[in-house]
């Protein structure tokens, strides 16, 4: 087991370049799956969930090549088996994306019941819903669940909420279907794009991928190709927040400032300066004054994704902030632990209300998921003293060199293998 130590050192300052994006590469990886030819894949960040999609991938058959440290190839020559075990897929509820190449490119697809972070019951129905529209027949049992289709056709599917994995997962599965797929209300996340311009340059026929409407006309075959991955916007508003809540001055390279909008209007309104250029933007918060308030909710809103360490910035600035987290149910498991560095915040429901303290007291505290870690090491940029931040691994799982990183940029921040106690 590893975990963070960090201590206050002031403002941050200096340059940092963003990854490829995590949401985007897991589902591009499993898309591989509808090929027998090669693929590249350029600018795959180093993250514990490609590795573990990477393992899934393997699972089936597949070869990997590390070309150099961030471009990878995939071959698939050919699917050996239909089965995702538990083992593989309790590591990561991404995994669960195999499910519709699967069942596109074999007729057959049988996966347990996925795992990844603890952040409320996150079911698979619409994925479900979705390949039953496509005539597959689901049957679930023993915590697997298996779709099975001679054929799979087209046809229209209306999900009731914007799943980005739905709608990926329907995607995969309709790309190699007979006639037209619709996505109705389908999730409108610049990883979908992403995914959409892979699956297109593979040979398929997806258009209107970026709205709620996505039209998929299924062909014959898939082929290899070459892809570059977008750059991570989670990773992108953490770095922003980091500056922003040490009051330091970081520009942030490699980014798409499109996809983090949200995430810019809302700390302009605390009063930090952006800069905004092509694919940087510099963030200096000498000036940070107030809180604001925010919800979450489906792109083109505020990302769920960045709650957690929008919520860390409030804890330490002037006034009171309202965050409501509209998309999942249990998404508060941060706020226990920052209120172990002394983070005045209520919970109301789906609201937490957060009262800005003069100062954060450095702690030992625990990463429940990898955004609430996230947020608890940019709490402990500002608290007093030491901030020791446990179950690392869960950052490790979305953020590649975080602390070389954030060292880079200034802070006291070191990675330490916690002893174990109490060995028999
Ligand atoms: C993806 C992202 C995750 C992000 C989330 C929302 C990846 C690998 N993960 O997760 O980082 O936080 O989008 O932006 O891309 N739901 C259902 N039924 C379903 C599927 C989802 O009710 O079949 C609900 C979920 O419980 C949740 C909401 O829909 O409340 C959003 O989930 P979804 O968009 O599917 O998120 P993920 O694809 O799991």
């Amino acid at each position: 087991m590893e975990k963070f130590i960090i201590k206050n050192n002031g403002p941050l300052l200096g340059r940092v370049r963003v990854n490829g994006a995590k949401n985007a590469v897991l589902p591009i990886m499993a898309a591989t799956l509808l090929t027998n030819e090669i693929c590249y894949l350029e600018n795959v960040p180093d993250l514990r969930d490609v590795k573990a999609m990477k393992e899934v991938i393997t699972h089936f058959g597949g070869e990997f090549i590390d070309i150099s440290k961030n471009e990878k190839s995939i071959k698939i020559k050919k699917i050996i088996t239909s089965e995702a075990p538990y083992e593989l897929v309790q590591k990561m509820r991404a995994s669960f994306f195999v499910m519709g190449p699967l069942l596109a490119k074999t007729g057959v697809a049988r996966v347990s019941l996925p795992g990844g972070c603890a952040i409320g019951a996150r079911p698979v129905d619409l994925h479900l819903k979705g390949f039953a529209a496509l005539g597959a027949e689901i049957t679930q049992g023993q915590g697997y669940i298996e779709a099975r289709a001679d054929e799979l056709i087209g046809s229209t599917v209306y999900l009731d909420f914007p799943s980005v994995g739905a709608t990926e997962n329907i995607m995969m599965a309709a790309v190699l279907a007979k006639g037209e797929t619709i996505i109705e209300n389908a999730a409108e996340e610049p990883e979908i794009i992403d995914l959409s311009n892979f699956l297109n340059k593979m040979g398929a026929n997806v258009r209107g991928a970026g709205t709620d409407t996505i039209r998929i006309e299924g062909v014959k075959t898939l082929k290899g190709t070459r892809h570059e991955i977008i750059p991570d916007r989670i990773e992108t508003g953490t770095y922003m927040v980091a500056a922003a809540i040490t009051r330091g001055d970081v520009v942030i390279e490699n980014i798409v400032p499109a996809h983090i909008k949200p995430v810019i209007a809302k700390l302009k309104e605390t009063g930090a300066d952006l800069e905004i250029g092509e694919d940087v933007i510099r963030v200096n918060a000498s000036n940070i004054r107030a809180s604001v308030d925010l919800t979450t909710l489906p792109y083109p809103g505020f990302p769920t994704d960045m709650q957690a360490q929008f919520m860390a910035l409030m804890t330490v600035l002037n006034g009171t902030s309202v965050i409501n987290e509209t998309v999942f149910e249990n998404r508060f498991m941060h706020i226990p632990e920052l209120s172990r560095l002394g983070a005045n915040i209520r919970i109301e429901g789906h609201s937490a209300i957060v009262r800005g303290v003069s100062q954060l007291e450095g702690s030992e505290v625990v990463a429940t998921d990898l955004r609430a870690g996230a947020a608890l090491v940019l709490a402990g940029l500002v608290a007093k003293g030491e901030t020791h931040v446990n179950n690392i691994y869960h950052i490790d799982r979305g953020y590649s060199n975080l602390e070389s990183n954030l060292r880079n940029l200034g802070a006291d921040i070191k990675r330490v293998t916690v002893e174990e106690i109490n060995q028999e």
